[in-house]
């Protein structure tokens, strides 16, 4: 995670093929980051909640890399740097439309992070499934409920 933010985050941003969301100190010492691109999801690979009456493929919203520094874990900033990209979400969809936000777990310990904050499997039926989604939809019923 650290090369990958190292080597390619300037790089994608400058490619316009991800944008790297940042959380750091004052002192500028980075806690936590998050790479965001637009994609297209397989709509035969989606669950109906997700494909159905959607055009193929499915528009949506990547977190393609997230992490925090060890030092800076289980203080809410992976799920306050979330909470950001799924505003982001919502803003998107009003002004280009996206159906959903979606994540490849990295692990089973990351999959369960990622349920626990309303995150669904593609295939329920699958426990190594880590393809995950949330529909805006979803995140726009939470925002309107607060
Ligand atoms: C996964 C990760 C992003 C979490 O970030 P974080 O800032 O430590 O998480 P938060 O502090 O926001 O959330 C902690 C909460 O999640 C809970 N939690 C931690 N691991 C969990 C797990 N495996 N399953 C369920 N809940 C878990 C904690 O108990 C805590 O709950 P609480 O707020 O009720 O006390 C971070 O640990 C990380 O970078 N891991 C390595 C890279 C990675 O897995 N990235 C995900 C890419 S898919």
């Amino acid at each position: 995670m650290n090369e990958w933010l190292r080597r390619y985050a300037r790089q994608s941003r400058r490619d316009d093929t991800a944008a790297t969301w940042i959380i750091a100190t004052p002192e500028g010492r980075i806690a936590a980051f998050a790479s965001l691109s637009m994609t297209g999801i397989d709509r035969s690979e989606a669950p109906a909640s997700l494909g159905k009456g959607s055009p193929n493929p499915v528009p949506g919203l990547l977190i393609g890399r997230l992490a925090v520094d060890q030092d800076f874990e289980g203080r809410g900033v992976g799920t306050a740097l979330v909470q950001h990209a799924l505003a982001l979400a919502v803003g998107l969809n009003i002004s280009a439309a996206c159906k959903a936000v979606v994540v490849v777990a990295l692990n089973a310990e990351a999959k369960a992070w990622w349920l626990r904050l309303g995150f669904h499997c593609f295939d329920e039926e699958d426990d190594d499934c880590f393809d995950l989604f949330l529909l805006t939809a979803e995140i726009e019923e939470t925002f309107g409920a607060t």
